[in-house]
């Protein structure tokens, strides 16, 4: 029976952090920095109006875009924080967290053989995404670039076949953003091209010694624009499920119908909570910011202190961690340090093969859990 299934998805991976999982899972005091979630609860005026809203029945579908308050709350907060313009009437969809925002819109926009452009190294749920939707995905490598997507990288990249490119900021792994200045001539050489732009900015209120500028505040490509975003990491509510999709009414009428025969709705318990973490949380992801930061400097200066060749990422929650000097693959030394440092990092393997040479470590743990997984992986890793 399994030649009878869909070939793309006999094709996809499960993804390369999983697989590195499946490999450890088991093992025993294992000390993980791997995780790509916030480690603070909740805020508790979230959780207890997410409470409410099973008390007052408010159980039932919403309309397919999301509850209008809510996305009147979200057209309220993009303006006041990134400066943008969506009508929250027909340029707003509420979304299964970004992971759907992401699948909804390249199911929306592709065609078979369309290619899509991608940073490398890269968050690893764009690539399977892309195939499913029946395009190719097609790698920029950012790697001498500092991790940064150039306007002239795209150019070069572009063929007739391109539809879409996707340009997540603050990028995960890297921490690496983009700044006003490289995001405006991002804009032009889109500008210039019949091509889509899917802004991924699920980490914009994780940004530290300066602001997320969104791509969204130039104007001439409005029409080619998906800006996806959500409250996962923002307000600590990964489980919540609840992203968006802001863009132009003429393509978010299109987003609409595959989103309401995939989901016809995002949770409505989820989506009261969210409005409270929107409207009334404005501070959640401040406090929770100025604690990612002491933690991000710590780790700065113990690599530092390892002479390992290393940056200061500008946003988000990881450290895209250079073990070259090691001269083995990151599979291999991920493993070893499992097996003889008792600590899980992902491999930079998992994020595309541009992310080979490196680790992922997430600082989205308490500061004794860092110092004791960076003592334990010092020994193996230190070029000291
Ligand atoms: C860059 C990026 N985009 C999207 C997502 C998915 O977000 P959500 O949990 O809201 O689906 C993640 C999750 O790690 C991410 O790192």
């Amino acid at each position: 029976m399994e030649s009878f299934i869909n070939e793309q998805v006999k094709k996809i991976e499960i993804s390369g952090i999983r697989q590195f999982f499946n490999m450890v899972g088991n093992k025993p005091d294992i000390l993980s920095l791997t995780i790509g979630q916030p480690d603070f609860p909740t805020p508790s005026h979230v959780k207890e109006k997410t409470k409410e809203a099973i008390d007052h029945n408010q159980t039932t579908y919403t309309h397919n875009a999301g509850i209008l308050s809510l996305r009147k709350a979200i057209a309220s907060f993009i303006k006041t924080n990134y400066q943008l313009e969506y009508d929250p009437n027909n340029e707003i969809i509420v979304t299964v967290g970004a992971s759907q925002a992401i699948d909804i819109t390249l199911r929306t926009i592709l065609m078979k053989g369309d290619e899509v452009l991608l940073p490398g190294p890269v968050y690893p749920g764009y690539e399977p995404l892309v195939k499913l939707a029946g395009g190719t995905p097609s790698f920029i490598d950012t790697c001498q670039t500092n991790f940064k997507l150039t306007a002239d990288l795209i150019e070069q990249s572009i063929t007739p076949n391109t539809k879409a490119i996707i340009i997540p900021y603050p990028s995960n792994p890297t921490g690496v953003t983009l700044t006003k200045e490289e995001l405006t001539e991002i804009a032009s050489v889109v500008e210039k091209h019949n091509i889509f732009l899917i802004a991924d900015e699920i980490y914009s209120e994780l940004v530290y010694d300066k602001s997320h500028y969104s791509i969204g505040r130039f104007q001439e490509i409005r029409d080619k624009l998906i800006i996806i975003n959500g409250v996962s990491k923002s307000h600590s509510m990964t489980g919540f499920r609840i992203g968006y999709i802001l863009t132009s009414e003429w393509l978010a009428k299109h987003i609409l119908k595959v989103h309401q025969y995939n989901v016809s709705c995002a949770s409505s318990i989820s989506q009261h909570g969210a409005i409270e973490a929107i409207k009334n949380g404005q501070d959640d992801p401040i406090k929770m910011k100025k604690v990612y930061q002491e933690r991000r400097d710590y780790v700065f200066e113990r690599l530092k202190g390892m002479q390992i060749n290393t940056y200061l990422p500008d946003g988000g929650f990881y450290f895209f961690v250079d073990i070259s000097h090691l001269n083995k693959d990151s599979f291999s030394v991920a493993l070893q340090l499992v097996e003889e440092a008792k600590v899980a990092l992902v491999p930079g393997s998992a994020f595309s093969q541009f992310g080979e040479g490196y680790l992922r470590l997430s600082y989205a743990y308490d500061i004794d859990t860092l110092k004791e997984g960076l003592d334990r992986i010092e020994p193996i890793i230190s070029k000291v």
